[in-house]
């Protein structure tokens, strides 16, 4: 049992309705997230992956099981979630802080109580200087960083990140990974980070998660106690050789079988 948990999710399944009869998604999964805890989930795809953020955002109901956020069932869409897609989807009309704050419109929050922790967290994402600029104004890493931003403004109790880095070249892959351990360790928030990189997933886990093939249930559950700051001395080690090599030897038994 995680200490003091915030996402809680036991023997749950979800069964889509498709268009060809029921799909099962995901099936008996058992899922556990501590506060302040950094879980990455790796999986073929296909296996639910997205599937689980939906249903931890309150988009899509579940089949069986239970499925609570800080105690409370997941029943409809919840405010206390922020969600970092694959692609930044910034409205191109909007300034880079206009976007950051779409949350806080979409909750009818008042804006004015956000306007200094908008700007505070694009200075924390290294966007200070482009605040007032529009989202075609930024590269694509800097676009990225805008959607954490805005995932982080009404300081959800659980982020949720599918794939955020898919979409980069290699080299700003790794810069976003190393600037994402940074933002994790400033705000030490609760964070599901779903890839499909091994190395990723290692560097900034504390913990590894790997789903089977459809229907998705936990296969390995595996703790990274590597310390941080992670570097790149950290990634040449044995210690993160060793890690990164299990849950290779893991993926080659789900291909097998
Ligand atoms: N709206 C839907 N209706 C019916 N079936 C769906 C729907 N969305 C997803 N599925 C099915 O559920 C399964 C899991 O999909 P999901 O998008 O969660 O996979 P994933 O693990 O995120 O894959 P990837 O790594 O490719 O993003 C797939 O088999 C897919 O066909
Ligand atoms: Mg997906």
């Amino acid at each position: 049992m995680a200490a003091d948990p915030v996402l809680q999710i036991e023997g749950m399944s979800v069964v889509y309705d498709s268009t060809q009869g029921p799909l099962t998604a995901l099936t008996k999964l058992d899922l556990e997230i501590g506060k302040g805890e950094f879980v990455a989930v790796l999986g073929p795809s296909g296996c639910g992956k997205s599937t689980l953020l939906r249903v931890i955002s309150g988009l899509l109901p579940i089949s069986a099981g239970t499925a609570r956020i800080s105690g409370e069932p997941i029943k409809g869409p919840r405010k206390d979630v922020g969600i970092v897609f694959q692609q930044p989807t910034l409205l191109p009309w909007r300034t880079v802080r206009d976007n950051v704050l779409v949350p806080i419109r979409a909750q009818r929050l008042p804006i004015q109580n956000y306007l200094a922790e908008a700007d505070r967290l694009l200075e924390l994402v290294g966007l200070g200087k482009f605040a007032s600029h529009l989202p075609r104004e930024l590269s694509g890493g800097m676009q990225q960083r805008a959607g954490i931003a805005r995932g982080l403004i009404h300081d959800p109790a659980v982020l949720l990140m599918d794939e955020p880095f898919a979409a980069l070249d290699a080299l700003t892959r790794e810069r976003m990974t190393d600037e994402l351990q940074a933002i994790w360790m400033a705000t030490r928030k609760t964070v599901l980070f779903i890839t499909h990189s091994i190395p990723e997933a290692v560097f900034l886990a504390d913990k590894v998660v790997v789903l089977s093939g459809r229907p998705g249930t936990k296969v390995l559950e595996l703790p990274i106690p590597l310390e941080r700051p992670r570097t790149l001395k950290t990634m040449a080690s044995p210690e993160f050789g060793a890690l990164a090599n299990q849950l290779r030897e893991m993926f080659s038994t789900l291909a097998a079988g």
